[in-house]
């Protein structure tokens, strides 16, 4: 479960104030608003990109406030996808879990298993990002 608590963020003339809401294991929920309302400004607070000026973020019954990004296991997937364009699409997928200091033989499987996925293997054939087409580069 997460849950916002009475998140703030100030960012120039924009103010976020108040932000208020409860996600239960497993649902799925959209955040839908105009543009500049602040959407993706939630997304990243709730990652931990943007630091809230006030509020709490609790995941599973811990705070999760304090704790930088790469420490929530919290992943974000902009409309522009985030990807390293000097490494092949293998590479990319097996980033994270080098990162995370996974054996050889494990990152192997794991990327092996997402490369082989059907929709992916069938329509994202390229090795290189550079190649490789928009719906693509979002499932990477
Ligand atoms: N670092 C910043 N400093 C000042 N203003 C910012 C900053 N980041 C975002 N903003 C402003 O905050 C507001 C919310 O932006 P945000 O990107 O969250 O909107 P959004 O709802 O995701 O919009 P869209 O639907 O177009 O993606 C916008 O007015 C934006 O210009
Ligand atoms: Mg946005």
């Amino acid at each position: 479960m997460l849950k916002l608590d009475k998140i703030s963020k100030k960012a120039g003339v924009f103010t976020l104030s108040d932000i208020d809401f409860e996600i239960g294991n497993g649902d799925y929920y959209f955040l839908i608003g105009q543009s500049g309302s602040g959407k993706t400004m939630i997304l990243e607070i709730i990652a931990g990109i943007i630091k809230p000026d006030s509020g709490n973020l609790i995941l599973n019954g811990n705070s999760i406030i304090g704790l930088p990004p790469q420490k929530r296991n919290i992943g974000i997937v902009y409309q522009k996808p985030s990807l390293f364009p000097h490494m092949t699409v293998r590479e990319n997928i097996a980033y994270p879990l080098k990162i995370r200091k996974y054996s050889k033989n494990h990152i192997g499987e794991k990327s092996t298993f997402w490369l082989m996925k059907p929709g992916f293997r069938i329509f994202c054939t390229a090795e290189l990002i550079i190649f490789l087409a928009g719906r693509c580069k979002e499932s990477v």
